[in-house]
């Protein structure tokens, strides 16, 4: 039953992308209008049906063409120094910044074609639909505006299923071969966080003994797939000499200049704080868990295989957020809060500083030659979310549709590359 708590819950503003529902709500428009649910499907009238749905496709294509131009002008803006006069910016306040231009219409054409959206009469453009119109068109926008240097991919849920590892028979892997057969380098940037390679190479073993394997790969290609740990706390490279496949690289060969300013005092004042907010959330909230303090980061893990609510995680992530946020030292330094789907976490640093890391230790690669891929992408207790800051993005919903983008961006790839 929906109760109005319920209601209210959902409506909170960190459960919702407000561009995506946005979109949705100016899609709505020509559905409302537009779907005939009194059309039998299999009467002769099968004709009508069709008809309707072009006029809906017509309809649903011109709207995205409009939010291509919305967002184009906003590039423009945010490039002349002049944000307050994006419109974008004054309808969806909470926009941030398109390393590339989102070819729309293109991807709407590519999604309906799979989703059937325009022929739905009953079931409205969805935030599904839109998620994947979205990825679609910075996967377009990457190929035909920019280039493609380095994808980083976020680990559990988008490589691999919650909590589980990437065994050698994941679809993935392939795909990720043929990325570094194009000379794209990959980065992993995962909220796990170690200090030393064994423990990647148990999450991680499928791919770096395929990497290892593979023949075909040059030296260089091979060196291009680094690990991001503990969000933008432990780089690890590929290294075939190491038996797990990875060599740890020491913190003054990668760290951005603004990083060397996080003091190890700071450091462990920000995690004492959130170490007793997370002990107070335990309590107050009766939590089956443990408590688990790292270098870098501290968190709340479940004991006896014990499953939590998404409530109680949720209200737990936003009340440490929240008592950190508020502090002292918790406006100097950097942290992601995170509702990892059975745990809490909170991480020095965040994936933003991740991604930016690696781009600089693997040469200089810009913001708009890079994308990463994750499924958390919500404003609060999401850790994929301040990618957004660093690079284009994808939000996937499971390793599947991961595979899947890739090989769409291996067909844009080879289609633009025949057209140009
Ligand atoms: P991700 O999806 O690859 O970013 O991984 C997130 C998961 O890594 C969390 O949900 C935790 O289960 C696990 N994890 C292990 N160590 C850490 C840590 O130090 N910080 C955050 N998450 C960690
Ligand atoms: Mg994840």
């Amino acid at each position: 039953m929906t109760t109005r708590y319920r209601v209210e819950y959902a409506l909170k503003t960190h459960r919702r992308d407000q561009l995506i529902e946005w979109i949705k709500g100016l899609l709505a428009v020509p559905f409302v209008l537009h779907s005939q649910p009194t059309i039998i499907n299999q009467e002769p009238g099968e004709g009508l049906t069709t008809l309707a749905a072009a006029d809906t496709h017509q309809r649903y294509a011109e709207i995205m063409q409009d939010v291509e131009r919305l967002i184009e002008a906003h590039m423009h803006h945010e490039k002349v120094s002049l944000p307050g006069k994006s419109k974008l910016k004054l309808l969806v306040p909470t926009v941030g910044t398109f390393f590339t231009p989102l070819h729309l219409r293109e991807a709407f054409r590519y999604q309906d074609q799979r989703r059937f959206i325009s022929r739905r009469r009953f079931v409205a453009p969805s935030f599904n639909d839109i998620r994947l119109i979205l990825n679609s068109a910075q996967v377009l926008g990457l190929i035909k505006t920019s280039s493609v240097e380095l994808i980083t991919f976020d680990g559990d849920v988008t490589l691999y299923d919650d909590g589980t590892n990437l065994l050698s028979d994941n679809p993935v892997i392939p795909c990720i071969i043929r990325l570094l057969r194009q000379g794209i380098k990959v980065g992993i940037v995962t909220a796990a966080g170690y200090s030393e390679a064994p423990k990647y190479y148990e999450r991680l073993y499928g791919l770096l003994d395929a990497v290892h394997e593979n023949g075909v790969l040059t030296t260089a290609q091979k060196d291009g797939l680094v690990v991001m740990g503990g969000e933008s706390n432990f780089l690890f490279r590929f290294n075939p000499a190491e038996k797990s496949k990875l060599s740890y690289i020491p913190r003054e060969e990668w760290l951005l200049d603004e990083m060397r300013s996080w003091k190890e005092e700071d450091i462990k004042e920000l995690l004492d704080l959130a170490e007793n907010a997370l002990l107070t959330c335990k309590e107050t909230l009766h939590l089956p868990v443990e408590v688990l303090r790292k270098d870098r980061a501290v968190g709340v893990y479940p004991i006896h295989g014990a499953k939590m609510d998404r409530e109680l995680l949720e209200e737990t992530v936003l009340a440490v957020q929240n008592t950190v946020e508020r502090s002292a030292v918790g406006a100097r330094l950097p942290f992601c809060a995170f509702n990892g789907g059975n745990d809490v976490f909170v991480d020095i640093g965040d994936k933003s500083w991740g991604v930016r890391a690696c781009q600089r230790y693997l040469g200089g690669i810009e913001p708009s030659k890079t994308l990463h891929i994750g499924d958390q992408f919500l404003s609060a207790g999401a850790n994929d979310f301040r990618a957004r800051l660093a690079s284009t993005t994808a939000w996937i919903a499971s390793p599947k549709e991961t595979v899947d983008l890739l090989d769409e961006l291996d067909s844009v790839t080879i289609t633009h590359a025949k057209a140009s």
